[in-house]
């Protein structure tokens, strides 16, 4: 690849893109999940993104290069954890490169599978939905099953920082999935 990416014609190089990609503050997430041969897996993940009520879906993005790709067949079961400020050395933890990232006491339970990480914010229960190929990520669309929260403060990620959220008063608490309203303010 090229120092301008992959497109013979781009005006960035990777570096730029990245550093661009990075000044979009998301939450965190680690989704869980159960490889063929009975493995639990988890990645920390922020790609994270909310798609559609109606059947209920959300989407998120996996690198090709990831050990937990075998996971993610049409059909399989994974669980998406919306991580707390409190858990960041979660998000660490399922950030590395490893094979036996349930081999440590994270109070996760085997049994439902997928794991399930206590204590997150909100917990999605998935079924793979449909699986898109793109450049060198795959994107997974999950049908929500379930889900499950508790409250506190999330952490966030902006900049390749992890930090939290405070919220701006003085605005009406607004509500995007509201098809009705035609205009907030
Ligand atoms: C804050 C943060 C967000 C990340 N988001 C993603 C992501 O959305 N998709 C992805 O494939 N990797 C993401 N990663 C990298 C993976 O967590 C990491 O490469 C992975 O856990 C490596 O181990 P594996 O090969 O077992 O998956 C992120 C890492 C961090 C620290």
């Amino acid at each position: 690849m090229s120092k301008h990416g992959s497109g013979a014609s781009a005006s960035f190089t990777q570096r730029q893109l990245r550093d661009a990609f990075g000044e979009f503050a998301t939450g965190v997430t680690v989704v869980t999940a159960v490889r063929p041969d009975g493995e639990p897996v988890g990645i920390t993940a922020n790609s994270f993104s909310s798609v559609s009520l109606e059947p209920p879906l959300l989407l998120w993005c996996l690198s090709n290069h990831s050990s937990t790709i075998a996971a993610f067949a049409p059909g399989a079961a994974f669980a998406v954890h919306v991580l707390s400020h409190e858990q960041r050395d979660l998000a660490v933890h399922f950030a590395r490169r490893s094979h036996e990232k349930f081999e440590v006491d994270h109070h996760w339970r085997a049994n439902p599978h997928p794991p399930h990480l206590e204590g997150a914010l909100c917990r999605f229960d998935c079924r793979v939905h449909a699986l898109h190929a793109a450049g060198d990520h795959l994107v997974v669309f999950g049908e929500v099953l379930a889900l499950a929260r508790t409250h506190g403060k999330p952490l966030a990620f902006y900049g390749g920082h992890f930090g939290t959220y405070s919220a701006d008063r003085g605005l009406p608490k607004i509500d995007v999935w509201d098809g009705a309203n035609d205009g907030w303010f």
